[in-house]
């Protein structure tokens, strides 16, 4: 049976996961944005790279939810990217509106789906996900942590040129400036990175990597990132459709564990055909447990002012 992904918002973000879906053969892509023609010519370009690339995937592109019914998955991508100068969270009233509409009329349609959040501030977006469609928490997962722990094994990767296959790393916590990069788990072929680089040198990575999305936004001063978040988007997509299990940092509903009850955060999660099959309790030192707390505030705080404005 051919299986359907959902791209919402056909900007950078959204066309580079439908053409990364695409090129790995994964599924069927609808391309879905408010602009007309936009996710229609886009989704027509894709289509016609598959006789040079060799994939049979159909894409499409469209205005409206209908053509979406019955997908698997849903990758909600649509709001504003951020300008420099700006964080994250300087985005969350502007893109609260939107994702709400966009999760409300996936959900209509496809009620089984599993909800994969893009759209920043990443964490927040996520609740707002979950309260709209009221889907169980193992169907809304936010796409973050694969991104930050990219990142971070790219920076070590050229520090100690080895190769980034090599580095296996755990970036935890908010979509934030405080996101919480883990030394500690962080290691090159099984080698304790501590035991690698000093601790200034890791100092400095760990800063790189809070940074690392803003460094680019200054670059490209109209946008964000897009390859590497469309990359890590679809290593979830990957992980679900094909049930790999894999274990990957990703933003999910907290009842509980670390303490924490009611919003998102980035932990590890095995992600299969399920959605979150499992969430893993680590074991967190008193100093990354304070920081994990800080950045877990940090997104209470917006998720307290989205509970205003819907009056939740
Ligand atoms: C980043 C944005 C997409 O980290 O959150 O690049």
């Amino acid at each position: 049976m051919r299986r359907k992904v959902t791209v919402v918002g056909a900007g950078n973000v959204g066309a580079n996961c439908a053409l990364r879906v695409a090129e790995k053969d994964l599924a069927d892509v609808v391309l879905v944005d408010v602009v007309e023609g936009v996710p229609q010519g886009k989704a027509l370009d894709l289509l016609q790279s598959g006789p040079v690339q060799g994939y049979d995937v159909l894409i499409t592109g469209a205005n409206d939810y209908e053509p979406t019914a019955g997908s698997d998955i849903v990758v909600i991508t649509a709001g504003f990217p951020r300008k420099p100068g700006m964080s994250r969270d300087d985005l969350l009233l502007a893109n609260y509106d939107i994702v709400k509409t966009a999760t409300a009329q996936a959900a209509k349609y496809s009620p089984n789906a599993i909800l994969i959040v893009v759209t920043n501030p990443l964490d927040a977006m996520c609740w707002a996900a979950m309260q709209v469609s009221k889907f169980p928490r193992n169907r809304v997962v936010g796409m973050a942590g694969v991104l930050d722990t990219a990142r971070f094994r790219t920076f070590i990767a050229r520090e100690l040129d080895v190769s980034v296959e090599n580095v296996t790393a755990m970036v935890l916590g908010g979509h934030g400036d405080t996101m919480v990069p883990l030394v500690r788990l962080t290691s090159v072929s099984g080698i304790p990175l501590t035991e690698l680089l000093d601790a200034a040198t890791i100092e400095r990575l760990v800063e790189r990597t809070r940074n690392g999305g803003a460094e680019i936004v200054k670059y490209l001063k109209t946008g964000s990132a897009y390859y590497a978040p469309s990359a890590a988007a679809v290593e979830m997509v990957e992980s679900i459709l094909k049930d790999k299990k894999k274990v990957l940092p990703c933003a999910a509903y907290l009842d509980g564990e670390y303490g924490v009850r009611g919003v998102f955060a980035g932990v590890p999660v095995k992600l299969g055909a399920g959605g979150v099959e499992k969430i893993y309790e680590l074991k967190l030192t008193a100093e990354e447990q304070e920081q994990f707390r800080k950045s877990v505030g940090a997104v209470e705080e917006l998720v307290g002012v989205l509970k205003q404005k819907a009056g939740a």
